[in-house]
């Protein structure tokens, strides 16, 4: 999508839509060391910090977490790795105090994005935020607007992006290997959310599972298919984690059909029914001239009955550790990210519509999300 029809349905304003000039004065001297916070060191961001540890030429230098155990056992991980970080339980301390500070990487619970976002694009930190943007479009474009006017650029984690085959294969797609896209097919079917992360199964502060799960592959497809969708209709419940855990309001299953321009169809299931040893998750792109399997890079054009394996550039690398790779080459070398504020804002609409649509039990248009 170009820069003006994505200011049209973004509804940002045209001056704020542009990259912010001071970024690109801001760049960071090649071999210069880079020095990142996190904020939020649970289960992801522990497991994000664990990568950036591994990326040459970054110091982590700070680890905050409301939770002091959580901040000192991300400092433990620190100090293993060779480095050293301060703790800090109040992130609005952290940024203040700490002005050597480069870039922030930041995995707090979806809810608390808006508040946490904003702080650190207010003062001019490069941000790698987790996903979803918020949880809903007013608090998505205060955050955006937020990133369109500070001097840090911002990284969405949608770290599939830079996972190396699905990337070699949206590439592909890009490149019109594929021929016109005509139909993409998703299912991210398994077991439950995982018990020891109470606030997942809360709709008020996850979102619900298509904002808080299905949105990576629903992700991948809008970047495949290039814009934006037109109108949502589905289905889903909660049908066999009824109550459970105790006070469950997230579904455990749902079936979404999205619209794009020139009819182009989305077809995503996702459910938590399946019984161990029979899961599946499926990304499957279809175009005028084959079809194309994101995950493993492989493309099956429709006059052979060859399969073609993609180069695939940094087969085998975790897509995690290839997301914080990226960034710090982001915040070094004034990159805007691919999973940057404006593929972000469509991604955190098209779960939310999905979401709507099986909440209301109707057709949920793209105008009626962003009016
Ligand atoms: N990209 C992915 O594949 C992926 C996977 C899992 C989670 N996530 C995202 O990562 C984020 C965190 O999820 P999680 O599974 O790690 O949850 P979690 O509950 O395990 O971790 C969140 C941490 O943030 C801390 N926290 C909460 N408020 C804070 C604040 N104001 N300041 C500092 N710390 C604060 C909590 O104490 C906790 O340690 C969510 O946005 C989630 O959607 C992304």
């Amino acid at each position: 999508m170009d820069n003006v029809s994505r200011r049209a349905f973004l509804k940002v304003p045209a001056a704020a839509a542009t990259i912010a000039a001071p970024a690109i004065l801001q760049s960071q001297s090649p071999g210069s060391e880079l020095r990142v916070a996190f904020v939020g060191v649970g289960n992801r961001g522990s497991y994000l910090l664990r990568h950036m540890l591994r990326v040459p030429g970054v110091k982590v230098v700070a680890v905050c977490d409301i939770l002091e155990d959580r901040a000192k056992a991300a400092a433990d991980q620190v100090s293993k790795a060779g480095g050293s970080a301060q703790t800090y339980t109040d992130y609005r301390k952290m940024l203040d105090s700490r002005k050597d500070i480069d870039a922030v990487v930041a995995a707090t619970p979806d809810w608390t994005h808006k508040d946490v976002y904003i702080s650190i694009l207010e003062v001019g930190k490069d941000l790698y935020g987790e996903k979803p943007l918020a949880l809903n479009v007013a608090d998505g474009k205060m955050i955006v607007n937020a990133a369109k006017s500070a001097r840090g650029l911002f990284q969405v984690g949608f770290q599939l992006r830079h996972d190396p085959a699905r990337n070699a294969a949206e590439n592909f797609i890009h490149s019109g290997g594929i021929g016109e896209v005509l139909m993409c097919h998703g299912m991210r079917h398994g077991g439950d959310l995982p018990r020891n992360i109470p606030w997942y199964f809360d709709k008020e502060k996850s979102g619900d599972i298509v904002v808080d799960q299905g949105i990576h592959i629903l992700d991948l497809f809008t970047w495949a298919i290039g814009s934006h969708p037109e109108r949502v209709m589905g289905s889903g419940g909660t049908d066999l984690f009824v109550n459970v855990p105790a006070g469950r309001t997230v579904m455990d299953n749902y079936n979404l059909i999205f619209e794009y321009p020139g009819g182009v169809r989305v077809n995503f299931s996702h459910h938590y029914f399946d019984p161990p040893g029979f899961t599946g998750i499926k990304e499957r792109v279809f175009g005028s001239k084959g079809a194309i399997d994101l995950i493993t890079g492989k493309w099956q054009p429709r006059e052979s009955r060859e399969a073609i394996q993609l180069d695939i550039p940094n087969q085998g690398k975790d897509s995690t550790y290839m997301a914080m790779e990226a960034f710090a080459d982001s915040v070094r070398n004034r990159k805007k990210p691919i999973n940057n504020i404006d593929s972000a804002y469509v991604s955190m609409i098209v779960p939310l519509m999905g979401t709507k649509a099986i909440y209301e039990k109707r057709i949920v248009t793209w105008n009626e999300m962003i009016a």
